[in-house]
């Protein structure tokens, strides 16, 4: 029997129901429509072992799927054509606000670890992989290159940074993205916000820059944005 995406996101988002309407309906839009989680583990984009860490992981989205999928695969109900998901993959997240921790800890309970924490100054544990959704688009350029430099210390040889951002050469879609990104922070109740992007070639050259080989997938799919998600190896 395989398993449709659906009932992934169906069984992954029922615990967030613990932690109030808000953080189910919220969870449940994001796997559907943002398409980075389903590319992550379609293309099977993460390792089978050793440690992830999700720096700024929110709500806990990305480890309520993976853990969800390796159940599902445990039970025998997966998709052929679809990589096998990460076996014995540590779920470690962090996170800034405080509701976001306590939210993802109810639904997670001890399925992954959260710490509340600023990825700026937090010490970082060893990894085998490393991932930022849409998180460094709210540091400055040179917090970003400091960020990017811990994780190539903290990751192992030959693992890997998952990097998601808006592309600002993207034109249209880029002024769509951050436009959508401002609002949602008006929204969230914070004062107009300064976030800082660069263009999907500047990121390349960053990471390369840091020691990573880097290949990029478009990933808006679907959506009106000009987000690309960057897969940096660190050099061995
Ligand atoms: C757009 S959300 C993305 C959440 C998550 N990565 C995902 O894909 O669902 C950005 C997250 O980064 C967190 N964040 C921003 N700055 C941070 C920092 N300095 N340290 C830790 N988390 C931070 C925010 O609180 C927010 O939860």
């Amino acid at each position: 029997m395989s398993a449709s995406f659906n009932s992934i996101i169906d069984a992954a988002t029922l615990p967030y129901a613990r932690a109030g309407r808000y953080a189910y309906h919220f969870v449940r839009g994001k796997l559907h429509y943002d398409p980075v989680y389903r590319a992550i583990l379609k293309n099977g984009l993460l390792p089978n072992e050793g440690r992830l860490i999700d720096l700024g992981c929110g709500l806990g989205v990305l480890s309520a799927l993976l853990t969800e999928a390796r159940n599902q695969h445990q039970a025998g109900n997966w998709n052929p054509d679809w990589s096998t998901p990460p076996q014995h993959l540590e779920l470690h997240g962090i996170e800034l606000l405080d509701w976001k921790v306590e939210t993802a800890r109810q639904a997670l309970g001890d399925r992954a670890i959260v710490c509340q924490g600023d990825i700026r100054s937090i010490e970082l544990p060893d990894c085998s992989v490393a991932i930022l959704l849409d998180v460094l688009l709210y540091l400055n350029a040179a917090e970003q290159r400091q960020i990017l430099q811990r994780i190539a210390r903290t990751l192992q040889p030959g693992g890997t940074l998952l990097l998601r951002e808006g592309d600002a050469a993207g034109g249209l879609r880029y002024y769509v993205t951050s436009f959508a990104e401002h609002v949602c922070c008006l929204w969230r109740g914070q004062d107009w916000q300064a976030l800082h992007y660069r263009s999907a070639t500047e990121w390349i050259a960053l990471l390369e820059e840091l020691g990573f080989s880097v290949d990029s997938l478009p990933m808006s799919q679907g959506t009106p944005f000009a987000n690309v998600l960057f897969r940096a190896t660190r050099i061995v």
